[in-house]
């Protein structure tokens, strides 16, 4: 039985995890950093790089125990190359080197985004290529075209902030906390999200693309419109998040089911931290039902960063003869690109 280990630490959670080669997995630990960012709303990256150097001998021993296992059981390392934040990266990548050096085990780095993507393959083995994907985290919000495991064609993406990024920035000025999505997630829940009307950019053009800042702007100006007793006011506050929420969906929906249309695929996969929303959780399933695609979602804790999806997507490259020199660095750039 081959054994694979998956490291990322390409944003603020340090994340270890083992699956063997039928992609089940072993263990999957993430410890999150949240409590220290917190207080600045936000991360700030020299204090993530500084945490993951603290927590990952922690986070790695545990994955091992619960995996039952030790390194010597461990057959590859896989870790995030990239994208990302260059210091939090540098941290995962000297660990797996680390331990192909001491272990003289074979090491591989894994692009964020394809990662994401095998989120997938860990639950739903069946769910096989041709699909889109719609990938939306803190950092990306991307629409691509699947053909086949490792080859892909870039449709839409974001051309301000992303979607994550949005929920983030709007909780944070809204003093609702940080991480935004799960905040705005839960307060959104029962409220009316049709109260108010916000449009997004970019929303009835004629591209794939995305454009999240203007919805964000138009949210923070009508909360600062607010009289200070209207901001005391929980269920406006509600109704108002909601409605952000819902133009985020109805947007996210709209454009990946127009891509659906164009390029004429049958089934979607959606993924990265946002992909957890049970608002567009339920929408894109709706819209689905509707037109008679199937539309799947990771379990929540698949969708945020995790090392389980690195661990699969390393999985895969390896077994078709992939493996890195210690010439692999971190990219905090790193494109998404197709196997030949
Ligand atoms: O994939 P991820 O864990 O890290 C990146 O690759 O960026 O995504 C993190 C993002 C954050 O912006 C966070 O606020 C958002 O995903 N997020 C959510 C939810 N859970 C996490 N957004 C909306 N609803 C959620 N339940
Ligand atoms: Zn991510």
């Amino acid at each position: 039985m081959i054994h694979v280990l998956g490291i990322e630490t390409s944003c603020d959670d340090s994340c270890v995890a083992v699956i063997n080669d039928k992609y089940q997995v072993l263990s999957n630990v993430v410890s999150s950093q949240t409590e220290f960012h917190r207080r600045f709303g936000g991360i700030v990256p020299e204090v993530a790089s500084r945490k993951h150097l603290e927590y990952l001998p922690l986070v790695l021993d545990q994955a091992l125990r619960d995996a039952h296992l030790d390194l010597e059981n461990i057959d590859l390392v896989a870790v995030t190359q990239g994208p990302g934040l260059l210091g939090s990266l540098l941290m995962g990548v000297c660990l797996a080197k680390t331990i192909a050096l001491f272990k003289d085990k074979t090491f591989l780095g894994v692009n964020h985004l394809e990662g994401h993507l095998f989120a997938i393959r860990l639950e739903y083995p069946e769910i096989q290529p041709p699909f889109l994907a719609l990938i939306v985290s803190g950092g990306h919000t991307e629409i691509i075209a699947v053909r086949d495991w490792g080859k892909y064609r870039h449709l839409g993406s974001t051309r301000d902030d992303a979607a994550g990024e949005a929920y983030d920035k709007v909780s944070k000025f809204l003093n609702l906390g940080y991480p935004g999505g799960p905040i705005i997630d839960r307060v959104s829940e029962g409220a009316q999200g049709d109260r108010f009307h916000f449009s997004a950019g970019l929303e009835d053009d004629d591209t794939l693309d995305f454009s999240f800042s203007g919805l964000k702007t138009a949210v923070v100006r009508h909360y600062s419109s607010l009289k200070e007793e209207e901001k005391k006011d929980e269920k406006l506050i509600r109704d108002l998040v909601a409605s952000f929420q819902e133009s985020v969906a109805r947007v996210l929906v709209n454009k990946t089911f127009k891509a659906l249309e164009i390029y004429g695929f049958s089934q979607i996969v959606v993924g990265g931290g946002v992909a957890a929303n049970r608002h567009l959780r339920a929408k894109m399933k709706e819209e689905g039902e509707k037109r008679g695609v199937q539309v799947f979602f990771p379990s929540p804790s698949f969708c945020t960063d995790n090392g389980a999806m690195i661990a699969a997507c390393g999985l895969f490259h390896w077994e078709r003869g992939r493996k890195d020199s210690w010439e692999m660095d971190p990219d905090p750039r790193l494109p998404l690109t197709s196997i030949e």
